[in-house]
């Protein structure tokens, strides 16, 4: 997991590869050549998927409702196969999977198959069975995934999606031309930036060692980085065994708040973004309550600094970029809580690399 998770820079180089052009101008997704004038005519994609792919997919509504104003669905694939939902034969169902076997995620490209609709994957493992069932996609080319814990899958997921929803975005008239590569140019920046990140792994460490036998923790997000959050609480259950949730950080209020005290890590991913200054006053709710809290920061933010308990910092990006970012060192954190919980984080108990059955 350890050695995926250094891998990102690379493995993001990899999914750009070929498909962002080198002076940075456009992007071209040669698998979805033939579909694109569906696709740009869709009026709602719905992306389908289970466990780190579905929160790609939460990423992707997001990205693709800013940057190309397309309504977007985001079902777990377990439900909406049950579900008898609503297929339009102008739908555009998006399935999303690492490994390209899962079961649930197959039976319902199925469905929607059966329901005249046009499927696309994006997947990483080539020839499997989801980009053989699926009329078109794109490959994440983030490299074999070995570790349990998804984690290269899921940054080359998200490349991928925001790739797609900068194309659709221009093709479909929504982001002008100066967006476009300006947006472009920032995500070709991720590379290095994780670099950057990694170069923290010491304080990581130092702050994974401080909560490495917290019975329950909590992860919140705003907007573009509440799956961010989702992704964060799933990683550390998944390798450590730590009861861990994710929330919107407005829905504290609603519930969590109760369970707040101060023996409660509350991890926040707090990058200036347009829901900065309500993050801050959810941060002091949590102060106020004697949590405790780790903020996942843009570089150089004294304000959280000086209220939360740890920060970790990560390089500034467009919102639209930054859970390519922030995911990294909740990544950090929950390997080396496992590790120091003596768990086998490659092999965890009870799950399986791939689902291939219900
Ligand atoms: O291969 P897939 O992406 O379809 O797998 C989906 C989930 O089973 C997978 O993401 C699972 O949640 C991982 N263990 C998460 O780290």
């Amino acid at each position: 997991m350890l050695k995926e998770i250094f891998e990102q820079p690379r493995s993001i180089l990899d999914t750009f590869r070929g498909r962002i052009a080198t002076d940075l101008s456009a992007i071209h997704l040669g698998g979805l050549f033939d579909i694109m004038p569906k696709l740009i005519a869709a009026k709602r994609i719905i992306m389908i998927g289970c466990g780190t792919s579905w929160h790609a997919g939460l990423v992707g509504e997001y990205l693709f409702e800013e940057l190309a104003r397309i309504p977007v669905e985001v079902e777990y694939a377990s439900e909406f196969r049950y579900r008898n939902p609503v297929i339009y034969k102008d739908d555009v169902i998006l399935a999303i999977s690492q490994s390209g076997e899962t079961a649930d995620t197959l039976a319902a490209i199925e469905l929607a198959k059966e329901a005249g609709a046009t499927v696309l994957g994006i997947c990483n493992v080539v020839g499997s069975s989801i980009p053989r069932e699926t009329h078109a996609g794109v490959y994440t080319h983030a490299g074999p995934e070995i570790g349990v814990a998804s984690t290269k899958a899921f940054t080359a997921q998200v490349t991928v999606l925001t790739m797609m929803a900068l194309v659709l975005g221009k093709e479909r008239g929504k982001l002008p031309e100066e967006a476009y590569k300006k947006i472009i140019g920032e995500l070709s920046s991720v590379p290095n930036k994780i670099k950057e990140i990694l170069t923290q792994d010491d304080l990581i460490k130092k702050v994974a060692a401080l909560y490495k036998d917290a019975s329950n923790c909590l992860y919140l997000g705003r907007g573009f980085q509440f799956p961010v959050a989702l992704e964060g609480a799933l990683k550390l259950k998944e390798i450590s065994y730590i009861h861990a949730e994710g929330y919107p950080a407005a829905e504290m209020k609603h519930g969590p708040i109760a369970l707040i005290d101060e023996k409660m890590p509350v991890f926040f991913i707090a990058t200036k973004d347009k829901s900065y200054e309500k993050i801050v006053s959810n941060i002091q709710e949590v102060k106020a309550r004697k949590g405790i809290v780790i903020a996942i920061v843009t570089k150089g933010d004294t304000v959280i600094k000086n209220i939360a308990d740890h920060v970790i910092e990560v390089p500034d990006a467009n919102e639209a970029i930054a859970p390519l970012l922030t995911v990294v060192p909740l990544q950090l954190l929950s390997y080396h809580i496992a590790v120091m919980r003596e768990c086998n984080v490659d092999q965890p108990r009870n799950l399986a690399k791939s689902v291939t059955v219900e």
